[in-house]
């Protein structure tokens, strides 16, 4: 399975996605501020991906400020380092869920010394990484019990090994359920304006050999009615406390063209995906990107130039919609703003 990340004590090599599927090529991010342009250009993207990407900035950040300095300035030299990675994407709410962790590990042991500090955040960082990995496992299985032996699923986007630090979350469930023994066709929709279904997904399935046809997102509809979907699979980059859940743009026409179909409509995100701080998917800040994502491919224009463009990287799926959230920690259902504050209480 193709390696999204990689940490050797000193720098984090990246797949560069934004050029796949045509060339596997690497970034190396050697500075925190590298790691928060990465994110930004969307060389690593995904919201469990940028999430572990950013813990491994503030490591590259707290290794700067050991080689440079003395530790009269360390806290707000690292309070730099967490505002300048968590601004660089404001939807996925993974990458404050990992530098808080990150941070509360620093405040929690100001009183050491720099290196035994820096050691002790590499430690979280690397934790963070297999831990996302485990997380992934265990949402695949318990996923994959949810689908019958032979069955087609539909993603979005890419919720991949190459969205997370490996296994992926959407795609995990397949993963898991081809481990299974199950027999599973996947249908990708394209997800434009960025093409990560294509670019990303279809490539990433095809690598393990699982069996992946692409549509564009506008043949969702169509190939639902004629009865060749039995689940849809997507990730999720923040659900609220009631159950709302940012993803993908694109996400929210398929959620009302599942339930139209009938078809289940299963998100798959970790318990860091979800903000128990924001009640409905109305306060999830949605990302919106540049106008050439839409007027151009590569750099071709393939629209008029001064049209007028609105791009939201994202939409929010309304709860009633989903059939079922599935977590590390359970397979939630409605009530969402109940089942959600009891799976916080236990975990
Ligand atoms: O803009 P992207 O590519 O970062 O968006 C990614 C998604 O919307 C994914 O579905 C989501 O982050 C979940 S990934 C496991």
């Amino acid at each position: 399975m193709v390696k999204t990340m990689e940490w050797n004590g000193e720098t984090l090599k990246l797949i560069d996605q934004r050029r796949l599927p045509s060339e596997l090529a690497f970034v190396t991010c050697e500075s925190y501020i590298d790691v928060a342009e990465a994110i930004r250009k969307m060389i690593v993207r995904g919201a469990p991906a940028i999430g572990v990407s950013a813990a491994y900035g503030y490591v590259l950040g707290m290794k700067e400020y050991v080689r440079n300095n003395t530790k009269e300035d360390l806290e707000e030299y690292m309070k730099e380092v967490y505002n300048t990675l968590i601004t660089a994407r404001p939807t996925a709410i993974n990458l404050k869920w990992a530098l808080d962790r990150m941070s509360n590990v620093l405040n929690g042991n100001l009183d050491e010394s720099l290196d035994a500090l820096a050691e002790r955040l590499e430690k979280e960082a690397n934790d963070m990484a297999n831990e996302d990995v485990q997380t992934n496992k265990r949402m695949g299985m318990n996923g994959a019990k949810l689908l019958p032996q032979r069955c087609t699923v539909l993603t979005h986007c890419n919720a991949g090994a190459l969205a997370t630090a490996g296994y992926g979350t959407a795609l995990g469930v397949i993963r898991a359920a081809v481990e299974m023994g199950k027999e599973i066709k996947v249908y990708a929709d394209e997800t434009r304006p960025y093409l990560q279904g294509a670019r990303l997904t279809a490539w990433e399935l095809m690598e393990d050999g699982i069996d992946v046809t692409l549509i564009t997102d506008n043949m969702a509809g169509w190939v639902m009615k004629q009865g060749k979907i039995d689940a849809v699979l997507v990730g999720a980059d923040r659900i609220a406390a009631n159950g709302d859940v940012a993803n993908k743009i694109g996400t929210y026409s398929l959620a009302i063209l599942a339930g139209h179909h009938d078809i289940p409509f299963y998100v798959i995100a970790p318990f860091s995906s979800i903000d128990l701080n924001i009640h409905s998917g109305k306060d999830i800040p949605i990302e919106e990107r540049s106008r050439e994502e839409i007027t151009k491919i590569r750099d071709v224009d393939i629209a008029p130039k001064d049209v007028k463009v609105y791009n939201p990287a994202f939409d929010v799926t309304d709860n009633e919609l989903i059939t079922a959230i599935i977590t590390e920690r359970g397979v939630i259902r409605q009530p969402y703003l109940k089942n959600l504050s009891k799976l916080a209480e236990n975990g």
